[in-house]
């Protein structure tokens, strides 16, 4: 049997002695035991209690009771009891140190177990086994939460500029537990679902550092927020950048292009002028000409009519 082969001698024989056990019960009634049937969330660093009461008429005996906590998964110790006493010899060693029953609750059919120092490895399905003279065992599931950092926002490049850019801008928090939802939007609320790539990496604790990176093209006055979402803890984080005129560098083109406009305006507008002038001085001259020309000819009309009237 694979099993055998990971259980010390002590640890086999109590085993024996369970299985025999239980066989020889069979015909009983089980155990009722009663568990949290939602997962039971805890902070990474804190103690957690994992409740587990079963029914029982008598008063007990200590020395009556076993409690065994076992990972439903691979059925591996984290903590024992019986002959009123902690069996810890085959418990697995990430558990060393961390585990307790409450000795004075158990006799009155507590069998909850302390966990110490919390960390993400501890996440998973424990079951809790008891056995008096009925046995029983139901399983329960621990979660591991930790909150993020506040979320910061930055912007690459940082400077020099210019609408019409693409921009990088990166969001991150550290130090959570489980993955957490990333909400990128506008300054209207928009969701912006566009160019965003989110990376996880774990510290050696298992702990996140959520890095959402967006690229926008760049409008002036904008504003970009983070929101960064433990979807365990409902905990929000929330981050943001304004890029205002201030970020953005005046864009050299357009300040060439303003220049030589103006420059060809005031060109043009001199030589309307200069046009003006002329036009005006020979317009003026027309009108002294033709007025002279009006003279002479009156003058000619009048010596004509003078001739008329001599002759
Ligand atoms: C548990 O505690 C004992 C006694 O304090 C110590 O000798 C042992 O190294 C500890 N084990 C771990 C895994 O911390
Ligand atoms: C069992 O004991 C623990 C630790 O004192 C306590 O938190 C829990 O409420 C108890 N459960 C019951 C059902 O009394
Ligand atoms: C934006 O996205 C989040 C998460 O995906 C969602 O809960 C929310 O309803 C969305 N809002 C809009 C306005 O689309
Ligand atoms: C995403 O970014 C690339 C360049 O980085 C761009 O060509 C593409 O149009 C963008 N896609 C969307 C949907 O904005």
């Amino acid at each position: 049997m694979g099993l055998t082969c990971v259980v010390n001698p002590s640890w086999k024989t109590m085993l024996s002695l369970l299985l025999s056990a239980m066989l020889a019960v069979q015909a009983t009634a089980a155990m009722e035991l009663y568990v949290p049937e939602q997962p039971v969330v805890a902070l990474h660093g804190r103690d957690v209690t994992l409740n587990c009461s079963f029914s029982h008429a008598d008063p007990l005996n200590l020395s009556d009771v076993n409690v065994f906590w076992q990972l439903t998964d691979t059925k591996r110790s984290v903590h024992g009891y019986s002959k009123g006493r902690d069996q810890l010899a085959d418990q697995v060693e990430r558990f060393a140190n961390r585990t307790s029953l409450f000795p004075a609750q158990l006799g009155l059919g507590n069998a909850s177990l302390l966990l110490s120092r919390v960390v993400v490895a501890d996440e998973g399905s424990y079951t809790c086994f008891v056995m008096v003279k009925d046995y029983g065992s139901a399983a329960l599931q621990l979660q591991v939460a930790a909150p993020y950092s506040k979320p910061v926002v930055t912007l690459y490049p940082e400077s020099n500029l210019r609408p019409g850019d693409e921009v990088a801008l990166t969001c991150v928090a550290y130090g959570g537990y489980p993955v957490g939802d990333v909400v990128w939007q506008d300054g209207s609320g928009r969701n912006l679902t566009d160019n965003i790539t989110t990376s996880l990496v774990a510290n050696e604790q298992g702990l996140f550092t959520m890095t959402s990176l967006l690229t926008v093209t760049l409008e002036p006055n904008s504003t970009y927020s983070c929101r960064l979402i433990n979807p365990l803890l409902g905990e929000e984080g929330f981050a943001f950048v304004t890029i205002t005129g201030q970020n953005i560098a005046f864009p050299p083109v357009a300040l060439w292009v303003t220049v030589g406009l103006s420059v060809c305006l005031l060109v043009l507008l001199i030589a309307l002028a200069a046009v003006c002038r002329r036009k005006i001085k020979e317009s003026c001259e027309e009108a002294r000409r033709e007025a002279e020309e009006a003279k002479e000819l009156e003058e000619d009309e009048s010596k004509t009519a003078l001739t008329a009237l001599r002759s």
